[in-house]
């Protein structure tokens, strides 16, 4: 079968959805980031500051374009995964689900993330506000099934997408 992928701003959940999902569909499961940061050995941090964000979605479009030719795999994808244009039809052959939430849960969420360099510095809820008012309708257009996680636990969200995907 196709691969799922999950995509979403960071902090939506998507590699914990993932891992669940993976388990309950006995599917394996890969996340864009590990997979860059095993293939590199260094941290996405590291990347970021060494060589900027260009040659890290670079190095994002090959992990995304190796996965493409493997089956039977949940993937959770960077939160930017969207913004190439390669990416975007890449993914068109397989099953995309967006965990959306709204931009006041995303502020409160991201919050608490560490390791994202795209959200360090001083204003963190401009960053979030002007990152989301860019993607979001990429992330919209790229998905097959979206879900408003919002309120929802990691187990419920993957309940969700294994019954709008007809695996339940
Ligand atoms: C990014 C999201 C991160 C990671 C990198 C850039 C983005 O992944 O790929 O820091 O551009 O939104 P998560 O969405 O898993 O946090």
């Amino acid at each position: 079968m196709d691969n799922i992928v999950l995509i979403g701003f960071m902090g939506s959940g998507k590699s914990t959805v993932g891992k669940i999902l993976a388990d309950r569909l006995e599917l394996d499961f890969v996340d864009t980031d590990r997979m860059i940061e095993e293939r590199t050995g260094r941290s996405i941090q590291q990347i970021f500051s060494d060589e900027g964000e260009d040659r890290f979605r670079d190095l994002e479009k090959r992990v995304v374009a190796s996965i493409c030719a493997v089956a039977n795999t949940v993937v959770s994808a960077g939160g930017g995964v969207i913004l190439r244009r390669e990416n975007r039809s890449l993914l068109k052959k397989e099953t995309v689900v967006y965990l959306r939430l709204t931009e006041e849960e995303l502020l409160d969420r991201t919050a608490r993330l560490s390791g994202r360099p795209l959200l360090r510095g001083r204003d963190r809820k401009a960053r979030v506000r002007d990152l989301l008012s860019q993607r979001s309708h990429l992330y919209e257009q790229t998905a097959d099934v979206i879900i408003d996680v919002e309120k929802m636990s990691a187990s419920q969200v993957a309940d969700e997408i294994a019954e709008r995907l007809g695996k339940n």
